[in-house]
């Protein structure tokens, strides 16, 4: 073999050293694609599982991150969404940090993070390379789709409810209008001929007081019939033009007493400059005053109670608040059904919220409930600035 081609089939030192470079390093460039698409599928097979509540999902996404980085002994993750926190095992803070914003509709819900804490085994300043650029943006895209897919279904299953709900209170509704009106007639006729006796002269004693007894219970019974009729839509509402905060201040003004004296502390948030509504201005009074009853009851050893008034879109709102016993989801769903109580017999008939939707329902208003066991309670309902029927104008 002539020495010229010897030297071309062996390659020099440097050339050696040039060449096992480049292979290393596009061992390495594989390498870390390999991590990047195993974090990938791992993070497509989290977010695909049905069974897996949101929380879960997150906090799995955010311990399989770190493997995908450059450093993953020295790399912790976590992810941030609407004010909570899920980390990696062991997750600490470093100097270097990426950071990909997790933005849905026009909003930055939370943000992905990738941290390489200091010490050993780490470059001074180790910096991320262009791929993890890449994929911290990609999983920030792909948990904003996540949660965009959970709003929707979130959505979609509480309007399934409300629909559920509203069928059922409208069936109860029917029930309790018939059964209301069989047996306002009696009732009128027992009230009616007791309150008559009651004025007989030379009526003994014992039996005055007897008359007495069957009257006050008749009264209380007609109240109950009022208030289921209102429940279904049977009254007739009086329309006028009623400022909610004017409302809130004298139903408050009726509390402070017992506020004062069961340590609850009062805290009015009222929006100045909210539109007035047109509505029946005694039903919104029992409507506040129903709420704030509820509130003080759930809060026995004190605690604090808040109004608020504020606009939202074409409605006006009302939320009711307090930081007492809270409810079961059990007792949540139950709420506006008619004669459902968790009070003893003397503290409650079980009528107050169902009164609250009837009347709510009746002003074409919506009214929703929010509660935590423990934690407390939060009531909203929602006034459309101007009702779909034509009211009917009256002084109130
Ligand atoms: N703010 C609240 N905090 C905790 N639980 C509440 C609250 N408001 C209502 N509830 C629950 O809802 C149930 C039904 O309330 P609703 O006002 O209809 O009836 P009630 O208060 O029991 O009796 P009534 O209002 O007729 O005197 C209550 O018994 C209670 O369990
Ligand atoms: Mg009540």
């Amino acid at each position: 073999m002539a020495p010229s081609q010897a030297k071309k089939k062996t390659p020099s030192v440097k050339g050696r050293k040039g060449s096992a470079r480049r292979v290393d390093a596009t061992r390495a460039r594989l390498s870390e694609r390999v991590k990047e698409l195993t974090c990938l599928y791992g993070i497509a097979q989290i977010a695909s599982n049905p069974d897996l509540p949101i929380e879960r999902k997150l906090a799995g996404i955010a311990r399989i991150l770190p493997a995908a980085w450059q450093y993953p002994r020295r790399a912790s993750a976590r992810i941030l969404l609407d004010g909570r926190e899920f980390q990696s095992p062991g997750f600490r803070h470093g100097a270097s940090r990426q950071t990909a914003a997790i933005r849905i509709g026009d909003r930055d819900r939370g943000a992905v993070e990738v941290h390489y804490r200091d010490g050993r085994g780490l470059p001074r300043q180790a910096s991320f390379l262009d791929e993890e650029r890449n994929l911290i943006d990609n999983i920030a895209g792909q948990i904003a789709f996540m949660i965009e897919h959970e709003d929707a279904r979130a959505a979609k299953a509480e309007l399934r409810e409300q629909l559920i709900r509203a069928d059922r209170l409208a069936a109860i509704g029917q029930l309790a209008a018939g059964v209301a009106h069989e047996l306002n007639e009696p009732l009128n006729t027992i009230l009616g001929l007791a309150q008559l006796v009651r004025k007989m002269p030379g009526l003994p004693v014992p039996s005055r007081a007897d008359l007495d007894s069957i009257v006050e219970a008749s009264l209380h019974a007609r109240n109950i019939i009022r208030e289921l009729l209102v429940f279904a839509r049977q009254g007739r509402p009086g329309r006028a033009r009623v400022n909610l905060n004017r409302i809130i201040t004298d139903e408050l003004a009726l509390f402070e007493a017992l506020c004062g004296k069961s340590c609850v502390q009062i805290r009015r948030a009222v929006d100045p400059d909210l539109p007035e509504i047109t509505a029946d201005k005694s039903q919104i009074r029992q409507v506040v005053s129903n709420l704030v009853v509820n509130a003080l009851q759930a809060m026995p050893g004190g605690g604090e109670l808040t109004l608020r008034t504020f606009r939202d879109a074409s409605r006006v709102c009302l939320a009711v608040e307090d930081n007492g016993i809270g409810m079961s989801p059990k007792i949540r769903e139950n709420v506006f059904m008619p004669f459902f109580t968790t009070k003893d017999v003397d503290q409650g008939t079980g009528l107050g919220l169902s009164v609250v939707h009837g009347i709510v329902s009746l002003h074409g208003g919506e009214i929703r409930v929010e509660s935590e066991e423990g934690r407390g309670s939060r009531f909203v309902v929602a006034f459309p600035l101007r009702p779909k029927t034509a009211p009917e104008e009256k002084p109130s």
